[in-house]
């Protein structure tokens, strides 16, 4: 079961009221890591390059081909999509080369201009490519925004209808590259979005959510769970005491090895996090 339409993926997960692990592929270590935590658990993963590691790249086509390959080899589902998109010949392109769904993030426009080039997105893409779009700036990513915003469910519901979009991503308390596990999530927040808005909601920047606060907005109503700074810590880390373990080692397959096997790990940990309900959901309880 390898590369698969991520919609197939999502709409599964929110179906069973369990999260979906989105993790980001900066390079092809990545993308065998993020694949081989999900074969560890058996289950579905959704890998995600941002237009900011295109940026880095300075091309999108090799580390989406190499990614594609990785995924289409998998033994589990893999759905490969475009993350945080401004650009929409990015988006067209990523189309073009066989991802099942995107990101087309506008969300620092103001609302016509966000809800106009969303919809322009939406209709566009092949039948069958699912398309995120977000309201309601998560903050983080250039150190300039607060965690405070907020998405407004009343607003969401509207742009969700206006769009035609299949997933949204909302602010809900979360910030980008955290490397402490300590934000605060408004759970009733994501309880009043996800009744107001009929498609699966997306948490960004989820790096920065102890477990148990993951578990609590799957039961909320989450869907899609993005992670990216969290694994390129554990990456960094093994990188650091492996050659720091080893000051004469200069394979370089011995520290990424390491860090591959690491991250795959920690995939696999994270993914039954995402897939096991709380003790009160399980039980029939609130989120059930
Ligand atoms: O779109 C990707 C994510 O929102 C990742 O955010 O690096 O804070 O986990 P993070
Ligand atoms: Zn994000």
């Amino acid at each position: 079961m390898p590369l698969v339409p991520t919609a197939t993926i999502i709409d599964a997960a929110a179906r069973q009221r369990t999260g979906v692990g989105a993790f980001n592929v900066i390079h092809v270590e990545h993308a065998e890591a993020l694949v081989a935590g999900a074969q560890q658990s058996d289950a579905p993963v959704v890998l995600q390059i941002s237009q900011n590691a295109v940026r880095w790249h300075g091309a999108l086509e090799p580390i989406a081909v190499a990614t594609l390959a990785v995924a289409r080899a998998a033994t589990v589902p893999v759905g490969v999509h475009l993350d945080h998109a401004t650009e929409l010949d990015l988006v067209a392109e990523a189309l073009a080369l066989g991802f099942g769904s995107v990101m087309f993030d506008g969300s620092p426009l103001p609302w016509e201009e966000n809800l106009e080039a969303t919809a322009r997105v939406v209709r566009d893409a092949p039948d069958g490519v699912w398309v995120e779009a977000e309201l309601g700036e998560i903050g983080g990513k250039d150190g300039v925004h607060a965690p405070g915003t907020r998405t407004d469910p009343d607003e969401a519901r509207r742009f969700v209808e206006a769009t035609g979009v299949h997933g949204l991503a909302v602010a809900v308390g979360t910030s980008h590259a955290m490397t402490t596990r300590t934000a605060k999530l408004d759970l009733d927040l994501i309880t009043s979005l996800a009744r107001a808005v009929p498609v699966p909601l997306v948490l960004h920047g989820s790096s920065g959510v102890p477990d148990v606060e993951l578990r609590r907005a799957i039961e909320a109503g989450m869907t899609k769970i993005n992670i990216a700074t969290h694994l390129n810590k554990v990456f960094t880390e093994t990188v650091r005491s492996a050659l720091a373990d080893d000051p004469e080692l200069v394979d370089t397959r011995r520290f990424l090895g390491a860090a591959r096997a690491a991250v795959a790990d920690e995939v696999a940990r994270l993914i039954e996090v995402l897939r096991t309900p709380t003790p009160s959901a399980a039980a029939g309880g609130d989120g059930s």
